[in-house]
């Protein structure tokens, strides 16, 4: 049954940008990669320091990786970007910044199963310890039409699919987000198809783009952003990103994930940004960047055509960009 929701990025784009937030953007000009902590405290820090911090706190910043830093655009203040979030599982507006201090990341699994060799479960501490960590700075679309750009820090998707050893016959990567509706009262909301899923293939998961999210701001990611893991995968459309990750599994089935099995219509399996291939129900040829109160034209695969496109040949007559 298909249920219309009222979903966050139908609300106006004046609604999108607050105003007076506008800071001075020469400030957050490119010579900030891995000087992140020149932009401004977000939410999140705090919280941590009060729960006696983050284990992996000298982990931070990562190691900036200069082939993932020239995006011609200004980092988006920090104060911004961890105040305005999608994070379904808090609420379906974009104020969960304080709610989702709630959810309690240590300690946390992570379970990889499927079709692997070495099916685990692995303490988020231990796996960030032998993962090697660097910054990115990568750009984020989201299909409602704001974008940001955040420095990263994590270590690439390909490295859980090394611990996991998938058997010949794994085709995708299915990615699940906890459940705990006691603390995450948007899984309350009995509508939604909980938890949060996502998919990606085993081709697509391996692309050094696709990278596992622990850091951000040159400090332990806050959890409005999907502590104390998640997923960036910067040429696909924000949805995909994954918060708050519990599991890998290996499947020979492609996963519907929360947004298709919500709105099949609207929400497809692949998700790459084009801005020539409308959303059904609004253009994509332009986005409005987080503290500005002006669009930009959207690019083809968010600018990463170079790192994918490839993945997508031959592909005829699938919608890779819905
Ligand atoms: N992951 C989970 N578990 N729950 C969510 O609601 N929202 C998605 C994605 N990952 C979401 C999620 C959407 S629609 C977007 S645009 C990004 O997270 C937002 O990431 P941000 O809040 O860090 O900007």
């Amino acid at each position: 049954m298909l249920i219309k929701i009222k979903r966050g990025w139908e609300i106006s784009e004046n609604r999108v940008t607050p105003e007076n937030v506008f800071a001075n953007r020469r400030q957050f000009m490119q010579g900030a990669l891995g000087g992140a902590a020149l932009l401004g405290v977000g939410i999140g820090g705090a919280a941590f320091a009060a729960e006696g911090g983050d284990p992996m706190a000298d982990l931070y910043p990562g190691k900036a990786n200069p082939a993932f830093g020239a995006l011609e655009r200004p980092l988006t203040p920090e104060k911004l970007s961890s105040t305005y979030n999608n994070f379904y599982e808090f609420a379906s507006h974009k104020q969960i910044s304080e709610s989702a201090q709630a959810l309690k990341t240590r300690p946390w699994e992570i379970r990889i199963d499927g079709l692997v060799r070495n099916p685990q479960t692995l303490d988020i501490d231990r796996l960030i310890r032998q993962m090697p960590l660097e910054e990115r700075v990568y750009r984020h679309r989201c299909v409602e039409r704001w974008s940001m750009v955040v420095p990263w820090t994590g270590f690439p998707l390909a490295g859980i699919l090394k611990l996991a050893d998938p058997e010949p016959e794994a085709r995708y990567v299915r990615m699940e987000t906890f459940q705990n509706p006691d603390i995450a009262s948007g899984q309350q909301q009995f509508w939604y198809p909980w938890p949060y899923i996502e998919g990606v293939t085993v081709e697509e998961a391996q692309n050094d783009l696709a990278f596992l999210v622990t850091g951000a701001y040159g400090k332990p990611l806050a959890k409005q952003f999907g502590a104390p893991l998640r997923l960036a995968l910067p040429w696909k459309y924000g949805f995909k990103s994954i918060k708050s990750i519990v599991r890998f599994t290996l499947t020979d089935a492609r996963p519907v994930s929360f947004w298709e099995q919500t709105n099949a219509e609207e929400y497809g399996f692949w998700a790459n940004v084009n801005p020539q291939v409308d959303h059904p129900r609004w253009s994509q040829a332009v986005e409005q960047p987080l503290g500005t109160d002006s669009t930009v034209p959207s690019v083809l695969f968010n600018g990463y055509a170079d790192q994918v496109a490839g993945l997508y040949k031959n592909m005829n007559g699938q919608n890779i960009y819905m």
